[in-house]
């Protein structure tokens, strides 16, 4: 009744591609490679087992305000990534969701221009899309992540960005972690044209072959740092956190207020407990180890029955970026997939922030969610769906190819 009197731009609103690709492979016969979540198996919390009572007391279903001593431990636990931060200069969120759309709040008014990766996290774009805000896609090369020196051509061209957006390690949907010489470059650049970096670190932990330090460590006051405990502990909880200087938390608390209160002070008290018990190192420990047995299956079946896909192993995260034949249409291709063959992926359309031809024979593959034992078949099963697909735009194909 109501929807005829909703603003213009909430009428037009659709759903993200990723959202609609994840709602066509809800059936359980399906081998999903779409899905960016943590592997069921490694959601089970045993450790926890003997403080359930003191996990449910009212204190901790009470409204509450910020844990310190959770903070505490994050300033700790972000030592191991070189990044030097106190208590105070750290927000709890309610995810890295809820941290990137306060960053973006605090950074950019309604209609400004921001700089984003060219294929990007689609959560974000939700964020920039609901402010109204002019995306300026920075350039990507699908190896190794962002291109400094076209980047620099931009920013000499425009007008100073209010912010920049980007995923420094294992990238969403790339998969790349950036070297350390982009990261010092991207971070000298950014200091020269004064453009605040939102650094989005949600996989940040899972890493399986060493990474360079983020971000936040080349530049303190000019990097805003997201992390998350969705893929090392449980993405229910929903908490993230930011690390930012004293003066920008406090307005950001005021910011957070607004949207919910504070962050779930039961997921706070959970969190800590992993601290406490010292077992989150342990756990990580664990993630690495499945993850990168996932990864290695993954890499193992695409070099084995699709040669023709281009892809550079991902040393962090969940995700591979696989470039197919250009006469291949990811998204075409992702019907052939889930109706004939039941396994599905992302196109990669799905993520491009403006134009680009050769994202369309791409797709990503997540190998975070689908147990182990079906990665092998799941990918034969890929390799039969680019072969149905080849048969039935033969046509095509012998003139594109
Ligand atoms: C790059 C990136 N950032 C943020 C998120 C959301 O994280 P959270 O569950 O902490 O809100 C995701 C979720 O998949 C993601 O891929």
């Amino acid at each position: 009744m109501f929807k005829e009197l909703l603003p213009l731009w909430i009428k037009n609103l659709e759903k993200s591609g990723v959202q609609k690709a994840l709602e066509t492979t809800a059936n359980p016969d399906i081998i999903s490679f779409s899905l960016g979540r943590p592997d069921n198996n490694l959601l089970r919390l045993p450790e926890l087992k003997d403080c359930y009572e003191e996990l449910f007391s009212p204190h901790n279903l009470q409204y509450s305000p910020p844990s310190y001593e959770l903070k505490a431990h994050i300033a700790e636990f972000m030592k191991e990534k070189q990044v030097v931060c106190t208590p105070k200069e750290i927000l709890l969120t309610t995810g890295a969701q809820q941290a990137m759309t306060l960053l973006t709040k605090l950074f950019a008014n309604e209609g400004a221009d921001i700089l984003v990766d060219q294929l990007t996290y689609p959560g974000f774009i939700q964020v920039a899309q609901a402010m109204h805000l002019n995306l300026i896609p920075s350039p990507l090369c699908f190896q190794s992540g962002l291109h400094m020196k076209e980047l620099r051509q931009i920013l000499e061209k425009n007008t100073r960005p209010s912010l920049m957006y980007t995923i420094s390690e294992g990238h969403n949907p790339l998969g790349t972690s950036l070297s350390k010489k982009q990261r010092i470059e991207l971070t000298t650049l950014a200091k020269q044209y004064k453009i605040p970096i939102i650094e989005d670190d949600a996989y940040g932990f899972l890493n399986y072959d060493p990474v360079d330090p983020p971000l936040k460590s080349f530049w303190k006051e000019g990097v805003f740092y997201i992390g998350s405990f969705s893929k090392i502990l449980a993405p229910s909880l929903r908490t993230g956190w930011i690390i930012a200087s004293e003066p920008i938390i406090e307005k950001l608390e005021i910011l957070k207020e607004g949207l919910d209160i504070n962050t779930s002070s039961f997921s706070q008290k959970l969190i800590t407990s992993y601290f406490e018990k010292d077992i989150l190192t342990e756990r990580i420990l664990k993630l690495r180890g499945t993850y990168k047995e996932k990864r290695d299956v993954m890499v193992y079946s695409l070099h084995k029955y699709i040669p023709e896909m281009e892809f550079t192993i991902p040393k962090s995260g969940f995700f591979i970026w696989g470039k197919l034949p250009p006469s291949i249409n990811t998204k075409r291709l992702f019907k052939f997939a889930l109706e004939e063959e039941k396994v599905s992926f992302i196109p990669g359309n799905a993520f491009l922030v403006g134009e680009r031809d050769d994202v369309q024979s791409c797709l990503r593959l997540s190998f975070a969610f689908c147990p182990i034992e079906l990665i092998e078949l799941g990918i034969k099963r890929l390799a039969l769906a680019i072969q149905d697909y080849k048969w039935q735009n033969e046509d095509q194909y012998l003139r594109l190819a």
